[in-house]
C-alpha cells in the first residue's frame, strides 16, 4: 500500500478521462487523495503547475459548489476557465457531440460537464483527444465521492475498513460512492424503499468489483441495517432533471435522516450530504446543523480533489512537486472529530 504522502500512483492518470469512480483504481484513488491532501495544506508549491493549461466547463444543469469549486480551483494551480452555459440548450443540438469535442479540444487542455444524460460524457470522451471530467450525470458523481473519501479519511475512517451507510433515492451520488467503497474494499448499506433502488444493472458491475476486492455492498429497505455504521449519507429525494412525484416522497419519508435515525447507526456516525440539501425533507436540521455532520468539509474538499485529480490528468504532478519535504500531517487538517 503507498505510504500517504505517495501520490506517485497518480501519474499513471495522465490523458486519461473519469466518467465514473470505476475508472480510476484503489491505488490511484489513494494517490489522488495523498495529493489533494497536500494541496489542502499548502498551495504555494503549485501555484503554477497548470499555467497556460485552459479549461471549459459544460454544464446542463444548474450548480454551485461543483462550478466554483472547479472555477477557483484550477485557477489557483495558474489554469484559465470557461464556463459553457447549456442549460438553456443541451450538449449536442447545435451541432453534433463529436464535433462540439473536436472543436473545443483546439483551444482547451481539459473538460468537465455536468450533463443529462451519462452518454453525452461518453460521445465528449470517445471523440476527444483530451480529458473529460463527469462533474455529474444521471448515474455518476464521481468527483463528489472522491471529496467524501477526502472527507472521511480527515475524520480518521479509513476507506479499507469503512462502514458507510446510505439512506434515501438510489441515485447518481448513492452510485458513485457504492463503487468507490466497491474499490476500496470497504463496507456499504444502502437503504431504499424497494422501488428506489440503484440501477440494477450498475448493482451487478458495482458487486463483481466487490466479488473481487471483499467489499461487502448491501441493498436493504429497513433503516435498522444501519446499526454501527462510520457514517450516514442522504441527498436528495429528487434529483435534477427528475420530475416530482409525490409517491416518491411518501415512500421515502420513513428515510428521512432524523436523531432517531443517527441514534441507529451509533454514536460515533458523522452525518454527510453531497448538498444542496432539502431541510425537512431527507435531513432535518437537528441533524445537517449538528456536531456530527461533516457537510461543509465534503463540500470544501471537493476543490482539493478535483484540484488533486485534474493535475494527475494534465500530468502536471512530478513538474509540480514541492521541493521542500512532504508536508506535515499536522497542517492539513487531519484531525479526528470527537464523537
Ligand atoms: N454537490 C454538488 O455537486 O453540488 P452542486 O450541484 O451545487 O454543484
Ligand atoms: N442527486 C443530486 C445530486 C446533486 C449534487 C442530483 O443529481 O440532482
Amino acid at each position: 500500500m503507498p505510504r500517504p504522502n505517495d501520490f506517485s500512483a497518480a501519474t499513471a492518470l495522465e490523458g486519461r478521462s473519469i466518467l465514473r469512480v470505476a475508472d480510476l483504481s484503489a491505488d490511484e484513488i489513494r494517490a489522488v487523495l495523498a495529493l489533494a491532501r497536500t494541496l489542502k495544506a499548502d498551495y504555494r508549491p503549485f501555484r503554477d503547475a497548470l499555467s497556460q493549461r485552459a479549461l471549459v466547463m459544460l454544464f446542463e444543469k444548474p450548480s454551485l459548489r461543483t462550478r466554483v469549486s472547479f472555477e477557483i480551483g484550477f485557477q489557483k494551480l495558474g489554469g484559465c476557465v470557461t464556463f459553457l452555459d447549456h442549460r438553456n440548450e443541451p450538449i449536442g443540438v447545435r451541432e453534433p457531440v463529436a464535433d462540439y469535442g473536436r472543436n473545443l479540444e483546439r483551444w482547451c487542455d481539459v473538460i468537465v460537464a455536468r450533463v443529462f444524460r451519462h452518454e453525452t460524457l461518453v460521445g465528449l470522451r470517445d471523440h476527444c483527444r483530451i480529458p473529460i471530467v463527469n462533474a455529474l450525470s444521471e448515474s455518476a458523481h464521481p468527483c463528489q465521492a472522491l471529496a467524501d473519501a477526502q472527507t472521511l479519511v480527515e475524520h480518521g475512517i479509513a476507506l479499507e475498513s469503512c462502514h458507510l451507510a446510505w439512506l434515501g433515492d438510489g441515485n447518481n451520488v448513492c452510485l458513485s460512492l457504492m463503487e468507490l467503497v466497491a474499490i476500496m474494499g470497504g463496507r456499504m448499506t444502502v437503504v431504499t424503499p424497494a422501488g428506489h433502488r440503484p440501477c440494477a444493472k450498475l448493482v451487478g458491475e458495482i458487486q463483481s468489483i466487490a466479488a473481487r476486492t471483499g467489499a461487502t455492498i448491501a441493498l436493504a429497505d429497513d433503516p435498522a441495517a444501519i446499526r454501527g455504521a462510520d457514517a450516514v449519507y442522504t441527498d436528495a429525494w429528487i434529483s435534477m432533471g427528475q420530475t416530482d412525484c409525490p409517491e416518491k416522497i411518501a415512500a421515502l419519508r420513513k428515510l428521512s435522516v432524523t436523531p432517531e435515525i443517527m441514534k441507529i447507526a451509533g454514536p460515533n456516525a458523522r452525518f454527510m450530504h453531497c448538498l444542496p440539501a432539502h431541510r425537512g425533507e431527507e435531513v432535518v436540521d437537528a441533524v445537517i446543523d449538528g456536531p456530527r455532520s461533516v457537510v461543509y468539509d465534503q463540500a470544501e474538499n471537493r476543490m482539493h480533489a478535483q484540484n488533486a485529480l485534474l493535475l494527475a490528468l494534465l500530468g502536471a504532478i512530478n513538474g509540480a512537486l514541492p521541493s521542500h519535504p512532504p508536508v506535515d500531517a499536522s497542517r492539513s487538517g487531519i484531525v479526528a472529530t470527537p464523537a
